[in-house]
């Protein structure tokens, strides 16, 4: 098992240390707030009784390139800007040119070669001087560093050409920047006057674990070196080639989620049309694909791809909601409905063919030619994303002839519009919160008196907006809050995902404050926030059974779901207050209720109270048991605390 696994395995299931942590945090909670205690609350549940289902998808992921989210953070690509796409004023951006000793060496964009169509410039290394002991290239910084471990194989290649084959091997290693000494070292011969892929692998010994590296390209010969799409792979998850990160997908698997939104967010739109997400530009070879500017003001590589996001889904085992580009972008570029419209509605049949289609088809048969023959089942598919920023009323149009063209190919599909419409009744409309945590415990009812003949909702965007770079305790508890509304209304509500989920911690990664998972090359670890989103998703039963409070603080909010099939009942408890809150709860219609339970608490010392990157732990979900409960108990809610019991039914 990983650290990760271990991490999570230690918050989720408690150890002795933690159970002994949360006791001394329980009990100086309890004698701190004896004074102002609440008086007690009563939770009545009538099992018997169940009001609706529970939506089997609630609980999802919602995806796109900001904050560094895939390159530099769960695309495990090492090297920075590999295509050399970003350059300018300052140079060749993460590059630097390397001259040891006597050699002399110069880096420039040489905008007429490139490796391929889509790939049409390159860095030209021009070498004056250079011999075996004084060799001269260049060298890569990485995303903030270089993540190595010991004993660990990385892969790489490279895309290169030279003016002649006299310049000699290419040495590629991995350079510890404090001491200078390679930790990895191999070597790419006989280079080509014609652009040719290579590969190599970097093994490390028994080195300390360390971010502070780079990797470092030099010849010992004089001469032109061009170079392209220079990559490096450490292990990845599931060994995928061209994969992901293994703590950051090990910590979304522990979301228990039930799908995941691709590809965004402002990132399927693009600033203007010709950025948007071109899925079609992001499948096949590396070497093929141009990458684009995302919104959020760097360059995306693409090489998490459309493949790859179909990929990330299947590896979580859990369901795509597929996003098409719908006309419209950022900065207000759009497409009238009618013809101009018609090629962007068949660029996403082709998407929808190219995930659901069976190797006879065109875009299934591509799909297969890349490895996957299997084709990927999706039942929601997307039509844009946040189009009421659309100010010239073309959404209503755009979303019908996108409606009618997928409906006659794919009648099974359910599509999601991002306003809502007058003119059609949408499948399902997404809804979109970021608010602050008072405003999410202000409108926990929200969903509670809306029409059910409307459309069904996807809350496909949300989050308490408090604590940076990832979300604070009081933001965990506004999410809390209102995903015991959530779930209250999850026969409504058919899908959830937070936003944005991933942030790189380093200076200048963040474009977006308030995130769910922070990283670095070398660690992730989860804001308060992503560890109540687990403990909601694991803890959710089949059914919301009738249940009613009474005398509670204006700031405690709770849920229960019952799954009968499991004989469990999770009650949720949410005590945004500073006080504790006492609860005398009472629970009727089962023939019988274990005597003792499963209590998992999330609690705060104060609001303001924070995971970071170099202090992970300190607010995580701590399992005890609650004993001699019965169908009758008190149990008081500490303040600050989000709680889960899991109740035995029998
Ligand atoms: O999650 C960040 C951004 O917020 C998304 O890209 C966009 O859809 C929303 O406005």
């Amino acid at each position: 098992m990983s650290d990760r696994s271990d991490k999570l395995t230690q918050s989720m299931f408690t150890s002795k240390f933690g159970t002994i942590a949360f006791l001394v945090a329980a009990t100086l909670a309890a004698f701190t707030n004896v004074a102002a205690a609440q008086t007690a609350a009563a939770l009545t549940v009538q099992l018997d009784k169940p009001a609706h289902a529970v939506s089997p998808t609630l609980y999802g992921l919602m995806t796109e390139e900001i904050n560094y989210s895939y390159d530099g953070g769960l695309y495990a690509e090492m090297v920075r800007n590999r295509t050399f796409q970003d350059h300018g004023f300052g140079g060749v951006a993460h590059w630097n040119i390397v001259h040891n000793g006597a050699s002399v060496a110069a880096m420039a964009i040489d905008q007429t070669e490139g490796p391929s169509a889509a790939l049409q410039h390159s860095l030209v290394v021009s070498i004056t001087q250079a011999d075996a002991t004084n060799q001269a290239g260049v060298r890569n910084e990485g995303y903030w560093g270089m993540a190595l471990r010991p004993n660990t194989t990385y892969k790489g290649s490279l895309y290169a050409k030279a003016d002649s084959a006299g310049i000699g091997p290419l040495s590629v290693s991995l350079v510890n920047d404090n001491s200078g000494k390679p930790v990895a070292s191999a070597t790419v011969n006989e280079l080509s006057t014609q652009w040719k892929r290579y590969e190599f692998t970097l093994a490390t010994g028994n080195i300390e674990v360390s971010a502070q590296n780079h990797l470092l390209l030099t010849v010992g010969h004089a001469g032109k070196l061009w170079l392209d799409l220079v990559s490096l792979f450490p292990p990845t998850y599931k060994n995928r080639e061209n994969g992901n990160r293994t703590d950051l997908m090990e910590m979304m698997a522990a979301m228990h989620p039930k799908f995941l939104r691709l590809p965004g967010g402002n990132y399927l739109e693009g600033d203007q049309i010709d950025e948007r997400f071109d899925w079609k530009n992001t499948i096949g070879p590396l070497v093929d694909r141009p990458t684009h500017r995302s919104p959020w003001n760097y360059q995306s590589s693409d090489g998490l791809g459309l493949l790859e996001f179909l990929e990330w889904s299947e590896d979580l085992n859990i369901d795509t909601v597929l996003a098409v580009y719908a006309g419209y972008s950022l900065k207000g570029d759009h497409i009238r409905p009618g013809p101009t419209l018609t090629p962007f509605v068949e660029d996403a049949l082709d998407e929808i063919e190219f995930a659901t289609g069976d190797t006879s088809t065109k875009w299934g048969g591509v799909r297969a030619k890349l490895g996957h023959p299997n084709p990927f089942a999706i039942k929601y598919v997307e039509i844009g994303n946040e189009d009421w920023f659309d100010r010239s009323g073309s959404y209503e149009g755009r979303y019908a002839q996108f409606y009618k063209a997928i409906k006659a190919k794919y009648p099974q599909l359910e599509l999601i519009a991002t306003a809502p419409l007058k003119q059609m009744k949408p499948d399902v409309l997404d809804d979109h919160y970021y608010k602050r945590a008072d405003e999410f415990f202000a409108d926990v009812k929200h969903y509670d008196a809306v029409d059910r003949n409307g459309p069904k909702i996807f809350v496909g965007e949300w989050a308490t907006r408090e604590g940076s770079p990832t979300t604070n305790m009081n933001a965990a508890l506004g999410d809390a809050a209102w995903m015991t509304g959530m779930e209250r209304n999850s026969d409504l509500i058919v899908m959830a995902s937070y936003a944005p989920l991933f942030v790189n911690v380093n200076p200048g990664g963040m474009q977006w404050e308030s995130d769910l998972i922070g990283y670095d090359a070398l660690t992730s670890y989860g804001a308060p926030s992503y560890y109540a989103q687990a403990m909601f998703a694991q803890y959710l039963g089949t059914e919301v059974p009738t249940s009613s409070l009474t005398g509670a603080s204006e700031r405690f909010f709770y849920s229960v779901t019952s799954d009968s099939a499991k004989g469990a009942v999770y009650l949720k408890l949410v005590n945004g207050s500073s006080v504790s809150q006492p609860m005398e709860i009472n629970i009727t219609g089962a023939r019988e209720i274990g005597k003792s339970s499963t209590l998992i608490s999330l609690t705060g010392n104060n609001p303001a109270e924070t995971n970071t990157i170099s202090d992970p732990v300190r607010i995580i979900p701590v399992k005890t048991t609650i004993k001699n409960n019965g169908a009758s108990f008190s149990h008081t809610v500490p303040a600050y605390s989000i709680q889960v019991i899991e109740l035995q039914t029998k």
